[in-house]
């Protein structure tokens, strides 16, 4: 039994990838397996808070406590998040939401010809970013996921979406991203960083679940 430091508190998690159609049969989607945030999500709630989780399609039990909300799209999710976030205390940005969406679904399944295809893609909005602009105090964390110069990428998002805190993976750590039950990251704000070693994702939740509980300390 954990102490309920985060009672009454009402807290949005969005988690796992989002899925853009092409046609009937085919879609654009990636790799995040929806377990970082569902950890996040379930350490809250055992915390006492109240969570929404936002979820793109995941093969992943809902966890003890969450109310779960499924979408598909990015569309979709930025609807679902910007609703559950008003009356909300803050969320946690788990989510791996597509940046770009084909400019149209085909309603019948498009046939192959002998020569190469071309699908327009069109920016997604920003659920981060949108949720950052009517903030008003409320908590905001986010992830960044990178390749090179995660530092710098971190500490502009941190910025641009006007996040309290931001948890940063890269995927050049090993045991880190996508899948396994491990991550390794290291936290930025706008006091400095800390670097945590390599642990299990529900450790990294717990660790994530502690600055929460600071954040609404303070
Ligand atoms: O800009 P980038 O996608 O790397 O930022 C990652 C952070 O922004 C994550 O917290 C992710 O959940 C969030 N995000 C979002 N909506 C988008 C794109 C990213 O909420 N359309």
């Amino acid at each position: 039994e954990k102490k309920k430091n985060l009672q009454g508190k009402r807290l949005i998690v969005t988690a796992g990838a989002t899925i853009e159609a092409i046609d009937p049969v085919r879609f654009i989607s990636n790799h995040s397996s929806g377990k970082m945030g569902y950890a996040i999500a379930g350490e809250l709630a055992d915390r006492g808070a109240c969570v929404t989780l936002v979820t793109g399609r995941t093969e992943l039990p809902t966890p003890a406590g969450v109310e779960r909300v499924d979408v598909l799209s990015a569309a979709e999710m930025y609807d679902a998040a910007v609703r559950a976030f008003e009356g909300s205390d803050g969320a946690v940005m788990c989510a791996a939401v597509a940046d770009y969406t084909p400019d149209r679904v085909s309603d019948t399944k498009i046939k192959k010809c002998d020569g190469d295809m071309c699908i327009t893609l069109r920016r997604t909005r920003d659920i981060a970013a949108e949720l950052g602009a009517h903030k008003d105090g409320r908590l905001l964390v986010g992830f960044a996921l990178e390749t090179h110069d995660e530092q710098a990428h971190a500490e502009a998002k941190l910025e641009k979406k006007n996040f309290d805190f931001i948890v940063l993976n890269s995927l050049r750590d090993a045991g880190a991203g996508f899948r396994g039950d491990t991550n390794k990251v290291t936290f930025i704000d706008r006091t400095g960083r800390e670097e945590l070693p390599l642990l299990s994702k529900r450790e990294v939740a717990e660790r994530i679940a502690e600055r929460i509980e600071e954040f609404f300390a303070e």
